[in-house]
Formats: structure tokens, sequence, C-alpha cells
């Protein structure tokens, strides 16, 4: 994108300091206002229903460290690999459990990589191809989105849809204001089949621990990205424009300059929660977690979470068998759930959330635990 368009709202303003379409205000009314208008925008250019719940998630690593990756994927959650293999771009393992977003971990063969320049960071630049890059949603009509979306100058990867024999793919450039993919996928055959025309099969040799617990890690229940304050409210509403979801409500954590924005489908499912700063980047002394981590790292996604069953007993076997955290398990019955962050991955940079819902608890975390939890954040 030139230097003189602005990278939140697309258009050029000149030389004025501040973006006249997303003022710096962190406002959630204005993004419940912005639901309002993408949601008649929707009914009237045609998304409306066009696009649907989360289907993969894809991973990119270093070449080296593709196999450590779904090896801790093996040992900590409870995916298990589905498929793996190689086409002249790519070599591919997907992972899979019966009811969740699939995990495609990746690494590049060949060509540029146009990820690469979001993942330069001081403590990131050692692995400068990890990143997830994209995040592949179902649609029923691709080649109606690709027409919608070309109407409203969204840039994809490719010219052209990506045939395959069991589905059609294709997936934005990534956004300036995240270093993130969107993707839609229409199946045409078997679902949850990601195999690329021509490609052949990896041996793979790595097992799946026999370990019981690791049944009750279940699905992708969200994941957090990380994006500067200044670009909170352009980054969900480009979000909310490339899918059919929507901003429901934010944490704001003034102690730890913090937000955390969720946005949802309306009828459940996969969430994506963005976390910002409440004030821009400062220093490594003044900011907080979320500022000074995507100084270090660059914009990108913090955590998976799985929803996890018997996560007292899940978190200490977790432990036993090799997992360290960056916080203790918090949280009761009584406040609604109990969740914990694992370290991040040597291999994906990517923090492994375990959490449990009592009740009919719809959260991401209460208000007794954010504080602790963005804190546990700090010593990345
Ligand atoms: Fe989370």
């Amino acid at each position: 994108m030139p230097e003189s368009v602005c990278h939140r709202c697309g258009k050029s303003h000149g030389e004025e300091a501040e973006c006249p379409t997303y003022k710096i205000n962190n406002s959630d009314e204005f993004l419940k206002s912005e639901v309002r208008r993408v949601t008649e925008e929707r009914k009237t250019n045609g998304m409306l229903g066009l696009v649907g719940d989360l289907q993969a998630i894809i991973i990119n690593t270093e070449e080296d460290r593709l196999f450590p990756a779904v090896q801790e994927f093996l040992d900590y959650t409870g995916f298990r690999i589905s498929d793996a293999f190689e086409d002249e771009n790519f070599k591919t393992v997907v992972l899979s459990q019966p009811v969740s977003a699939s995990i495609l971990i990746r690494s590049r063969k060949t060509g540029s990589n146009p990820f690469k320049r979001f993942n330069l960071n001081p403590k990131s630049s050692e692995l400068p191809n990890t990143r997830l890059e994209t995040f592949v949603f179902l649609t029923t009509d691709i080649d109606k989105y690709r027409k919608i979306q070309q109407m409203r100058d969204t840039q994809f990867m490719s010219n052209s849809i990506t045939e395959m024999d069991n589905y059609k793919f294709i997936q934005t450039t990534p956004s300036e204001l995240t270093g993130i993919s969107v993707g839609v996928i229409e199946w045409t055959g078997e679902v949850k089949s990601f195999r690329t025309n021509n490609a052949v099969s990896i041996r793979c040799d790595l097992i799946k621990p026999e370990r019981s617990y690791l049944e009750d890690i279940g699905f992708l229940d969200h994941t957090a990205s990380r994006v500067k304050a200044v670009d909170r409210d352009a980054a969900i509403i480009e979000f909310m424009e490339l899918t059919n979801y929507k901003f429901e409500f934010a944490i704001h954590v003034k102690s730890f300059n913090s937000i955390t924005s969720v946005t949802r489908l309306s009828d459940g499912g996969f969430a994506m929660v963005f976390t910002s700063g409440i004030e821009p980047f400062k220093n490594l002394e003044e900011s907080g977690p979320t500022e000074k981590f995507i100084y270090n790292y660059g914009t990108r996604t913090h955590h998976l979470a799985f929803i996890t069953e018997n996560i007292e007993e899940t978190y200490r076997k977790l432990h036993e068998d090799g997992m360290e955290y960056l916080v203790e398990l918090v949280g009761a019955p009584e406040q609604g759930l109990k969740q914990t962050f694992t370290v991040a991955s040597p291999n994906t940079f990517l923090v492994n959330e375990y959490i449990h819902r009592y009740g009919n608890f719809k959260g991401f975390f209460t208000r007794e635990n954010v504080t602790v939890l963005t804190a546990a954040t700090d010593i990345q």
C-alpha cells in the first residue's frame, strides 16, 4: 500500500496526523454503531449469511520447526494428525479434533513470504516466517464472496479462486492492521479435507502420546490477536466487513492499559478476540503488556484457547508431562470459569489457553481474573 494511503481507512487524507474516519477513541459505542452500519451494508451488498464459522487456522513455521510444532500439539492438546502432504509450495500437516476447526501447520518450500514483514520485531525476527497467518471461514458461495469483496477493493493473494478436488479457496492479503489474512473455503467434496491437488503424502513419524487426559482438551474455542491501540477499531471493523462476525463487548483494564474486545457470529461458535492497549506504545518501561508484546513480536495472535474438561486434573497432568504456565489455574465455578495460560511455544510463539466454563457462562475471563491474566503475559 503506498505511504500516502491511510492503513486504517484505506483512503488518502494528506498530511493529517489523525485519520478522520477512525479517531483513536477506543469507544465501544462507536464500534456498536459500526455493527449496525456493517449489518445494514451486509444486507445490501449480499454478505449477510454468506460467511460462517471457522474451518481452520493456518500456522506457518520455519522449515526445521514444522514437526516440533506438530509434536507440541500432539503432546499438549486433543488434536491428532489427519493428513500430511506436500505440494510445490508447502509442506503441510493437518491436525484435527472431532468438533473443532482444524489446525494446519505448514512451512514454505519456495517463493517469498508475504507475511514476513510483519514478523521482523526484536523478539520475533529470529523466526522470520513464524506466524498464525490465516483464519479460514466457511462460505456457501465463494464466487459471490469474491465479487462482493472485490467491489469493496479487498485485495486477495491470488487473482482467481483456487479450485481443489474437495474445496474452493481464496484468501486476502495480510491485513496492514493485524498481519493476518482472512480466507474463505467452500466445500465441494469431502469436508475438512484440505489436501491440495497433485500433493504427495509426507512421512510424518510423530506419535500421539497415549495419555487419556488429552481427550479432555477439546475444540478451539477462541483465539486472541493483539493489535495496536490506534488500530483497534479499524481492525475489528475490517474483520466484520470480511466475515459475518460482529463486535459484542469489550473489557477495559485501565491498570494494564488493556482492552479485550470480543467478536462472534450471532449463533455462537468460534470467537475472534482482539486485545489492544488503551494508550499507544510509549516505551518498554511505561507501556502495558499488550503494547510491549506488539513492540517485541509484532501484531499477531497471542493465544489459542481450548475448551478443557476436568481442568484441574488436566492442568496438573500437563505440567507433570512438561508443560510450563505463565499463570496458575485461576477462576472458580461460582465465577463461571477456570482458565490458565501456558508459556509461549518456541516453535510458533503461540500460547495455549485451557478454559473450562461452568453453567451458562459465555465469557472469556472474569473481571476478578482479567487483571492477573493480563499481568501474567507481561513477562513475555
Ligand atoms: Fe483467551
